[in-house]
């Protein structure tokens, strides 16, 4: 046996014992890599004479040749057997059932922030955004809050430092100033809603220095108070799930409209418990009115073609009322047992056509 039948029997054999594709790029390597032996037989033909180097020539592309076709071969069984076996090890059952112990859940302010909007959503309103940090002139005098305004003291704004009076910043303590940023930007008509946070430098058992408001606002040439009944009626039966939901309106004051108007809603505290529906108590749970014509002169839309309603209103009051939730603090202690309990599923998206409720 020469030389080469030697080496070709020794690739051979690794070749066949190769057991994974990894070893046998190894055995490729030291063969026929730039360093292989293969390789730097090639490289010293120049040294032989000519004769011999055209017989050991042949000798040895016949070689390289025969140990790539194995290499390539068992290369091609090698690899069909690994993805064999990764499938059979990845095979997912398709018919076993989902998995139900899943983590996260959604937390009831945004779950009611969802309800709302997927209702007033049904109603033809789109949601709009404002932001957070607002200034003086749409948080307060826009909206017919002028700086001497007794309504300013009842809202116990923070301030921010470093402006002028007339240009202050405050963080918004309502939703309503995104009402005029809304009609400074579009022409009526309009039919929006505005969810977000709002502050107010307040903090005990009933309030917390930032909660959650979703402001309504349409204007238009011809709606009227009946407009804004209708509404809010339809609003909170849907919300609250309850059919015929006594709704009352009270008159009330907020300088931005005119008439302005609270809206309870019927509750019962027979034998302690409260509960919302038919009975002989009343319970407040949002703020209305026809928009004061002054705030659309603020806004430059001409009063005496349009006008329109208003109304704001509180999540965590919502959430509170409709999920039996007794005290406010909770909602921002991510306490993960209350929100295992509070919380809803990923799955459980709001919907009028799905069903609002649980
Ligand atoms: N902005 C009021 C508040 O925070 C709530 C409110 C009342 C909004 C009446 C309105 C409205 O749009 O018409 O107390």
């Amino acid at each position: 046996m020469n030389d080469l039948d030697r080496l070709r029997s020794e690739l051979m054999a690794a070749i066949a014992d190769a057991a994974d594709v990894a070893a046998l790029e190894q055995i490729r390597v030291l063969a026929l890599g730039k360093k292989g032996r293969i390789t730097s037989m090639m490289k010293d033909l120049g040294t032989l004479d000519a004769d011999e180097r055209k017989a050991f020539g042949q000798a040895l592309n016949i070689l390289k040749t025969d140990i790539a076709k194995a290499i390539g071969s068992h290369h091609d069984d090698l690899s069909s057997k690994e993805l064999d076996a990764r499938l059979m090890e990845e095979r997912v059952d398709v018919t076993l059932p989902a998995r139900s112990e899943q983590q996260g859940r959604i937390h009831p302010i945004s779950q009611t922030i969802d309800e709302v909007v997927a209702i007033l959503g049904e109603m033809g309103f789109t949601v709009v955004e404002g932001p957070d940090i607002e200034d003086d002139w749409h948080n307060f005098t826009a909206l017919n809050i002028p700086p001497d305004h007794p309504a300013r003291q009842e809202h116990d704004t923070f301030y921010l430092p470093g402006n002028s009076d007339d240009e202050r910043v405050v963080l918004r303590t309502h939703t309503s100033p995104v009402q005029i940023r809304t009609m400074q930007m579009t022409e009526p008509p309009l039919r929006i809603i505005a969810p977000g946070r709002t502050y107010r430098c307040d903090d005990d058992a009933t309030h917390s220095p930032m909660f959650h408001q979703v402001e309504g606002l349409v204007v238009d040439e011809t709606t009227h108070m009946g407009h804004l009944k209708g509404c809010l009626i339809d609003f909170c039966r849907a919300f609250f799930g309850i059919e015929d939901l006594p709704v009352r309106f009270r008159p009330s004051y907020f300088p931005f409209t005119e008439p302005s108007a609270e809206v309870d809603i019927g509750c019962t505290r027979e034998g302690g418990e409260f509960r919302i529906g038919h009975g002989d108590d009343w319970m407040e749970i949002l703020g209305c009115g026809m928009v004061n014509s002054r705030v659309l002169d603020n806004c430059n839309i001409d009063s005496t073609r349009y006008q329109g309603f208003a109304f704001g209103l509180g999540i965590e009051r919502m959430a509170m009322l409709k999920y039996g939730i007794p005290d406010l603090r909770t909602f921002y202690e991510s306490d993960l047992r209350w929100l295992r309990h509070y919380g809803f599923s990923a799955l459980d998206v709001p919907s009028m056509v799905g069903g609002l409720n649980r």
